[in-house]
């Protein structure tokens, strides 16, 4: 009930807190050196919270007893784990990112593995509890909030590296899922936020509101942006995907060549239709008229998903142009198939 939900939400801010101060001692070293290799100062790591869940096993367990927290509200917080002989500490020798409601309110971590010898997995979330419900978490979302609602746009990223990258860079609408594709939920959360009602009549893009997708050159990039196709045909707003020719996260790019290029990835956007159907073309062998027929024929099913009716057969004389075929056949094709 309401009474367990304001006993986790003081066990996170408490727990937050611990983590904080934990980046400043010797063992955190790891951490530090892991944040400042990434281009991220003290400053942006208080910004953001970042902190240190230190090696051991019962180091926060043991500071939230203190604190008169029970064995089931630890249980029912996802900061520990359970064994056969009792509870744990869920995060240990991570650097840790709190994740926020929309009201700032600390709900769960996001950890990153460390050390070497760590055996778990490179991130490591908090599970679902009575708080934390990953289908509708967006990292970020409590800072870009502002951003989104003034330009009616959002910055969906994949990390929680790529967050701070893009708030850092000037990009202050950006967040990001944890350990999860951006669904449904997702979708539901950023368009109350600016104000889509998603009612069925309104045509694509006629919210004026824009969502932009970084995705990583990575095989799992590529997968995550087709997925995100299918989103796009409840989504009322405007697609795009910002993806790095070199298959750079917006991290990386910051490294590597600081706050302008993060800012230029998103001017370099494209509309999802465009993405989507160049990475299927890009499949065929456009140089012979067999490849350029099989490639014809992956992407017409696509083009003819699109639902807006004016805009299709605008993407079948897009899609002509790539090919090097005649505008009307394609267009042809494209209303035959719809
Ligand atoms: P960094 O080295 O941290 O920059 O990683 P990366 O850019 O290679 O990260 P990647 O693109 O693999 O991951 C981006 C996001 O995906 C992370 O912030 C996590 O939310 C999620 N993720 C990555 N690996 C895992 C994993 O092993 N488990 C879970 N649950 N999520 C993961
Ligand atoms: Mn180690
Ligand atoms: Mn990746
Ligand atoms: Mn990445
Ligand atoms: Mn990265």
């Amino acid at each position: 009930g309401a009474g367990m939900r304001r006993r986790l939400l003081e066990a996170h801010r408490i727990a937050a807190e611990y983590f904080a101060e934990q980046l400043a001692s010797p063992e955190a070293r790891i951490a530090r050196d892991f944040l400042r290799e990434r281009g991220f100062d003290r400053e942006a790591a208080q910004m953001f919270g970042c902190g240190y869940a230190p090696q051991g096993w019962s180091h926060l367990t043991e500071h939230l007893r203190g604190k008169n927290f029970t064995e089931a509200e630890l249980k029912a917080s996802g900061l520990v784990s359970e064994g056969q002989r009792g509870i744990y500490d869920r995060f240990r020798g991570r650097l840790v990112w709190p994740i926020r409601e929309v009201t700032g309110d600390v709900i769960g971590f996001g950890a990153r593995r460390l050390h070497e010898d760590d055996q778990g997995p490179k991130y490591l979330n908090t599970p679902e509890t009575q708080l934390y419900k990953k289908a509708h978490v967006l990292y970020g979302l409590d800072l870009a909030k502002g951003t989104i609602r003034s330009e009616r746009t959002a910055v969906v990223v994949e990390g929680y590296t790529d967050v701070m990258a893009c708030h850092l860079a000037g990009v202050t609408n950006a967040v990001a899922t944890c350990g999860t594709a951006f669904g449904e939920d997702h979708v539901k959360v950023v368009r109350r936020l600016m104000g889509d009602t998603g009612q069925a009549q309104l045509k694509v893009g006629s919210t004026g509101a824009k969502v932009i997708f970084t995705f990583d050159g990575d095989e799992a990039g590529q997968n995550a942006a087709l997925k995100s196709f299918a989103l796009d045909q409840q989504f009322l707003a405007q697609t795009f995907v910002a993806v790095d020719p070199e298959g750079l996260d917006p991290c990386d790019i910051r490294q590597r060549d600081g706050d302008d290029a993060v800012r230029r990835l998103m001017d370099r956007r494209v509309p999802l239709f465009e993405f989507v159907i160049r990475a299927a073309l890009a499949q065929h062998d456009l140089e012979t008229p067999e490849g350029r027929v099989a490639a014809l024929r992956t992407a017409v099913p696509i083009v003819s998903q699109i639902r807006d009716r004016a805009l299709r057969p605008e993407y079948a004389r897009r899609l002509a142009g790539w090919l090097g075929m005649e505008p009307a056949d394609v267009v042809g094709a494209v209303s035959r198939a719809s």
